[in-house]
């Protein structure tokens, strides 16, 4: 019986003024994930590599994702699913969408890829309903789609893919404690003022606008959060500082890596990006946080066959 192996990268959601809305996919930091074709209906998780998570399907985001498709594809049909876990859960750059993604893109390619890449992020949707009780699409989408990506509509579903302009460079630290998503929305608040609903959709708006001109200045002038950072920052160490010194640096922008606590800069350049990924270390050296750093460029097509 056939077998795929796929590496689905990690992403960063909200990019900032896009809570639940933005994402963009990084590119050498990921999950793979083997698909293996079996005689008895259903998935069955065989083994995961790496990180202590459920075995059983149905509380796997993996495993949900996939009976997602399944029930949706409606024949008999089984695989077994391991999983090789290189992204730490909890870390905020996309740990469940890119097993969920990774899963149901195997899964479809040994059925004969009966749906398109925008199809299989409603099946991924649900492993994000497993893992933080809301399915959200601002990670599964662009795992699935690659670029930056932009929810218009999570219900019904509507995925709009952004231009990714050449030079742009993901820093991405990763504190090492570890934050539920669930947690992080409980503390959000549910009202808005008018004030920062306006200030938000103007940054929005640009930001987008700066991504398709490939204005990077547009760019910096739009990585502003001012809804859900200033409340989920205090959960993170030292957020105020990564931030200050980030920009310093020379990153055109800086915030919170989805729902945190990993921290994301962009930069314009690989150099840059570099010399903003040492600031930051300085940051958690300096208040003695252990830490992990990523640097990545766009990854324009994500999760890949192997
Ligand atoms: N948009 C989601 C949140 C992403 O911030 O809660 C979670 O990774």
């Amino acid at each position: 019986m056939s077998h795929v192996s796929v590496f689905a990268p990690a992403s960063v959601a909200n990019i900032s003024c896009g809570f639940d809305v933005l994402g963009v996919c990084l590119d050498n930091v990921g999950d793979t994930i083997h698909v293996q074709e079996t005689s008895k209906p259903g998935i069955e998780i065989t083994k995961i590599i790496g990180q202590d998570l459920p075995l059983e399907a149905a509380k796997n985001v993996a495993g949900v994702a996939g009976l997602a498709l399944l029930a949706d594809y409606g024949r008999d049909k089984g695989f077994q699913i391991q999983i090789e876990k290189g992204i730490k859960p909890g870390s905020g750059i996309g740990s469940s969408s890119a097993s969920a993604a990774g899963a149901v893109v195997g899964i479809n390619h040994l059925l004969g890829n009966p749906y398109t890449r925008e199809q299989l992020i409603t099946f991924a949707m649900e492993g994000e309903r497993v893992a933080c009780g809301t399915a959200h699409a601002d990670n599964v989408s662009p795992v699935l789609l690659g670029g930056f990506t932009l929810v218009r509509s999570a219900n019904p579903l509507d995925v709009v893919t952004l231009n990714s302009p050449l030079e742009l460079v993901v820093t991405i630290i990763h504190p090492e404690i570890e934050v539920k998503t669930a947690d992080a929305r409980a503390v959000l608040l549910d009202k808005l003022h008018l004030k920062q609903a306006i200030a938000q959709t103007a940054n929005l708006g640009a930001l987008v606008t700066g991504l398709f001109k490939e204005d990077y200045e547009l760019i910096r002038r739009s990585l502003v959060d001012h809804i859900v950072e200033p409340v989920r920052s205090m959960l993170i160490p030292g957020f105020n500082e990564l931030k200050i010194r980030a920009n310093e640096a020379g990153a055109l922008g800086t915030g919170i890596s989805g729902s945190g606590p990993s921290v994301f800069a962009l930069s314009k350049g690989m150099d840059i990006a570099q010399k903003v990924g040492l600031a930051m270390q300085k940051v958690y050296d300096e208040i003695r946080v252990p830490y992990d750093t990523h640097i990545s460029p766009i990854n324009s097509k994500g999760v890949k066959i192997l």
